[in-house]
């Protein structure tokens, strides 16, 4: 891996005083998912997303000096054990990159703008706010000058956490693994900036049809890809999908932009109906939000679609231009959200550094 990571296994650092920072990173919504995993959290097909505006986590660390490694964490004003189990071993795994990590007292405090099981992918913001906020010790710890490095950085350390976490280090549009054309790897996410400006004005209304604690974690829907028998099959759509958007957005072609997007959900959501045993996420609403927004298409041929993660909650993507004729039917989907739900989202512009008080 040609960046400082390289070294940093072999750099002589310590933290020698206190050092607090403070990152606010986004949550995002993949395109052409990713799904199956193997190794250290490496990816089996490349993926592409946007970060969400909105839909943000906050995450202030302490770090200091300490003869082992601890990790105390207050999760949306709230002892939070089993996050924090989780983060420890996130901690203590970064202890195998650099001896650094064990000998470090680490208190975090986070929080997310979102509720949690909103259909929003807590981990990633999560993650990424935490990554970044470690990037920033050893880029201290060492004296280093800011520079792109810094994200990838953050973006390899988020993977760790959580894949997709690896795409929030950014703003707009991420690429993660690798790819035939680009110079993007496993090992962490990059920008994707080579798109039609049209792109640069993507919203989200999130329809959150229901938001109960996920059916099924990410680890064992990850999982189930290891003896799905479609799995291969799997990975070389979504390969062929990554170039296929790329190629969708550099051309502003928002039809076959949209008609990827939703074989991409529709594709991952088969996978898990194909799993032994098979899981549905759908809810009924679900199906009705799929069927309505495909009818809306037809009748107005706007350039709308939807996206959808592991559960049952449908990311109906539309154009800012666009809003004043969606928001209507906008409205009418709002019968099919538990409590009449909705948060409206869109493309954001990634991660802030927030002054220390
Ligand atoms: O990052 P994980 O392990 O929680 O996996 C998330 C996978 C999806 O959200 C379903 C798709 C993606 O690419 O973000």
């Amino acid at each position: 891996m040609n960046f400082y990571l390289n070294t940093l296994g072999e750099l002589p650092i310590s933290l020698e005083e206190p050092f607090t920072v403070n990152w606010t990173a986004p949550s995002n919504i993949a395109l052409v998912k990713y799904w199956g995993k193997h190794g250290k959290q490496l990816p089996c097909n490349p993926s592409l997303s946007f970060s969400l505006r909105e839909s943000t986590t906050t995450t202030r660390i302490s770090f200091s000096p300490n003869k082992s490694l601890k990790v105390a964490l207050n999760f949306q004003g709230q002892e939070n054990e089993k996050f924090r189990e989780r983060l420890e071993r996130f901690f203590a795994g970064l202890g195998e990159v650099t001896h650094f990590f064990r000998h470090m007292e680490i208190d975090i405090e986070s929080t997310n703008t979102f509720p949690h099981s909103a259909g929003v992918a807590s981990s990633a913001s999560s993650l990424a706010s935490i990554a970044l906020c470690v990037s920033s010790l050893i880029y201290h710890a060492t004296e280093k000058e800011m520079d792109d490095g810094f994200y990838r950085l953050a973006s390899y350390f988020a993977r760790l956490g959580s894949g997709s976490a690896s795409r929030s280090v950014y703003g707009r549009y991420s690429i993660w693994g690798h790819t035939s054309i680009l110079s993007s790897n496993d090992e962490y996410a990059m920008e994707f900036k080579d798109y039609d400006p049209l792109f640069a004005e993507l919203s989200d209304a999130i329809l959150i049809v229901s938001d109960r604690e996920k059916r099924i974690s990410s680890t064992v829907g990850h999982s189930v890809m290891n003896v799905n028998p479609y799995a291969d099959t799997r990975y070389l759509n979504a390969q062929k999908n990554v170039l296929k958007i790329i190629d969708a957005m550099k051309k502003g072609d928002l039809l076959r932009f949209f008609a990827i997007v939703e074989q991409e959900a529709l594709e991952v959501h088969a996978m898990m109906m194909v799993a032994n045993p098979p899981h549905l996420l759908f809810e009924p609403n679900t199906i009705e939000i799929i069927n309505r927004i495909k009818e809306f298409k037809e009748r107005t041929a706007l350039p709308v679609g939807y996206t959808i993660d592991t559960g049952p909650n449908v990311h109906l993507l539309y154009f800012d231009r666009d809003k004043e004729k969606v928001m209507p039917f906008i409205e009418e989907l709002r019968q099919f959200c538990q409590g009449g739900k909705i948060i409206f989202d869109g493309l954001g512009v990634g991660p802030v550094r927030n002054r220390i008080e």
